[in-house]
């Protein structure tokens, strides 16, 4: 820590800033999935090899304290592409499952959103999105596509409406089976004892039970089993499917070269686009599981598939960065890396092997509010326009891309709604110092977990926890035995007081302030109750986008590029696809 503030003092004295006229510039979002702040060589690692990333760095600021707005995928991604709590857009979960798992869902991110891709569209900038989606699809018909990306502002789309999953890569296990047949296996033993002492009541004349509304009762109940059964049996051929606009184009996917036809997708639209200004969002399925890599990677790293998963995705990046270059579009472009919260500790192999990524110094990671679940890789480049080399310890977050690129593309503010992220612009050329976050509000789904406090005259950080996930770091299970932590009941511990840290000194959140400690205890606890209530009055009620009926599996919403009958087979995508048949 204290190394980065001299560091800090240091870039500063040395950069002078310079400001051209800045505006209209095209913008590349890179995202990683569940990549840690410790997996980066910009931020420490030595040995994951990242050269390309590390050049964002090099070439412009590296935000320190950079914070995704909720530790999990489907809710980060909501808050980063509308500037937005995901609590404002019925995007956070009331229930236990905070994300979307099923492409045939009727849940997604609502259309009377405004999203930043919807305002820089209308203002000329060709749009794509390519890589992982996770913010829905359809909502009542299996072609109305109403949260697809291209109704959201994209103009061309390739990638997974959902995400990547164990279940899609054979061999890789399932983050299903476990949770269905633990969730199941209980309604499943109650309907069969009471289907069964009903028909013993029955048979021996202690009660008349209907005897129809009993065979109805049988037939219902097999019906939704034998349902349940098909879809997970047939999981990756229904749910792991790879789109072109509105069109299947491989379902299954294939992991095969998959980075390289992402990156080929993103290389081929730059070109396309390299005399319009255009807006790139390159949203990786590395490095969430089930892990892969292609041949020219496998095995490379020194940190098994994980290490060889960031190093394929690093090349990636140095590919789109070499084809900016080749354009002549580098000082015409602000390209952003990130991830989308921090890497998943507890992803660990059938075989043992780690697949979760690395926090750094920091407590917990994916799914929990601690630092590790919500400080990621931040890193800006605009050649001549932001800082080079500069880091910024301040408050940042993932909201704050939103603001920041609507105005660069003089594209109007949305001003019927709140806008919780701020434009990043004078900090990342050093006009201020300090950001505008002095707040930040820290959701587990859809419950308030913790609050970030920078007051305005003090170098503090302070962090305040109402309760804390039943996570213990030494535990390889995490939390509950459970692959990822929840946000109520069993699954937590309530605080009260609360739990208090000091982020700018204790950024480990190891040892929890006391009013013997730290003398301000209650004051810092009034003043944060004062921002919570200001803060919860300004939220308004939102259809729950997460709700069990949004989260279910629809058979009427399903997409199959075959009839169900071939099991839902075709590729479009592979090398010599139209060739080759179905092996396996
Ligand atoms: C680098 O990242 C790997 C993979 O996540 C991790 O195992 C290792 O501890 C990290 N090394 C350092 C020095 O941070
Ligand atoms: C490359 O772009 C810069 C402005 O970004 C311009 O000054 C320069 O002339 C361009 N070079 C070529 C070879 O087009
Ligand atoms: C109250 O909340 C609103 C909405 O988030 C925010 O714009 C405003 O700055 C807050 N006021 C205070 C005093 O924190
Ligand atoms: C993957 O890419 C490599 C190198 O570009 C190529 O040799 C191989 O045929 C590709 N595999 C498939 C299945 O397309």
């Amino acid at each position: 820590m204290k190394l980065l503030v001299f560091l800090i003092i240091c870039q500063r004295a040395i950069h002078s800033v310079k400001t051209h006229s800045a505006s209209n510039p095209n913008v590349i979002l890179l995202m990683a999935d569940d990549l840690g702040i410790g997996d980066l060589g910009c931020y420490g690692n030595r040995t994951l090899r990242t050269p390309n990333i590390d050049k964002l760095a090099e070439e412009g600021v590296t935000l320190t304290q950079h914070i995704a707005a909720s530790p999990l995928c489907t809710p980060s991604r909501a808050a980063f592409l509308t500037g937005r709590y995901p609590i404002r857009s019925g995007m956070a979960a009331f229930s236990r499952v905070g994300v979307f798992l099923f492409s045939a869902s009727s849940g997604g991110l609502p259309s009377e959103e405004v999203t930043f891709s919807k305002l820089l569209k209308q203002r000329g900038y060709a749009t794509a999105l390519i890589g992982k989606w996770h913010l829905g699809m359809n909502c009542e018909s299996s072609n109305d596509f109403c949260h697809h990306p291209l109704s959201h502002g994209f103009d061309y789309f390739y990638g997974l409406t959902v995400t990547n999953f164990r279940d899609c890569k054979p061999g890789q296990g399932s983050v299903f089976l476990k949770g269905v047949q633990k969730t199941l296996v209980i309604p499943i033993q109650i309907a069969g004892i009471t289907l069964v002492s009903l028909a013993i009541v029955q048979y021996i004349g202690l009660l008349k039970v209907p005897f129809q509304a009993l065979g109805y009762c049988m037939i219902i109940t097999a019906i939704s089993l034998a349902v349940l059964i098909f879809f997970f049996y047939h999981f990756r051929h229904l749910n792991c499917f790879l789109m072109r606009d509105h069109q299947i184009i491989q379902q299954p996917l294939s992991y095969e070269n998959l980075t390289q036809r992402l990156t080929k997708e993103a290389v081929q639209f730059i070109g396309r686009n390299s005399d319009a200004p255009f807006l790139l969002v390159l949203s990786y399925l590395h490095v969430h599981t089930a892990l892969y890599a292609s041949e020219n990677f496998r095995g490379k790293s020194k940190h098994g598939l994980y290490g060889d998963a960031v190093e394929e995705m690093d090349w990636s990046v140095g590919q789109i960065l070499d084809v900016l270059e080749k354009y002549n579009l580098t000082d015409k472009t602000l390209v952003y890396f990130t991830s989308d919260q921090g890497a998943h500790v507890e992803e660990i192999s059938s075989s043992g092997e780690v697949h979760g990524g690395y926090n750094g110094i920091y407590k917990g990671g994916k799914s929990m509010n601690w630092e590790g679940g919500i400080r990621v890789p931040g890193l800006l480049r605009w050649p001549g326009v932001v800082q080079a080399g500069a880091y910024i310890d301040e408050p940042t977050s993932n909201m704050d891309i939103f603001p920041t690129i609507v105005k660069l593309a003089k594209a109007q503010l949305p001003s019927d709604r709140i806008i919780d992220g701020h434009d990043l612009m004078p900090l990342l050329q050093g006009k201020v110092t300090r950001s505008k976050h002095e707040f930040l509000f820290h959701y587990c789904n859809a419950y308030l977990n913790a609050v970030r406090w920078h007051p305005g005259n003090s170098e503090s950080v302070w962090k305040v926890f109402f309760f804390t996930p039943n996570f213990s770091p030494e535990d390889s299970n995490g939390c509950y035995d459970s692959h990822v932590c929840f946000c109520h009941g069993g699954f937590i511990t309530w605080h009260d007081p609360p739990l208090l840290f000091d982020l700018s000194s204790d950024p480990e959140e190891k040892v929890p302030l006391t009013p013997e400690t730290e003398s301000r205890f209650y004051e810092i606890l009034r003043v944060i109750h004062l921002a919570v209530d200001n803060h919860t009055r300004s939220l308004h009620a939102a259809p729950d986008q997460l709700s069990w009926n949004n989260l279910l599996w629809k058979p009427w919403l399903q997409l199959c590029c075959s009839s169900l009958f071939q099991s839902c087979y075709c590729d479009y995508d592979s090398e010599g696809s139209l060739l080759e048949t179905h092996s396996g």
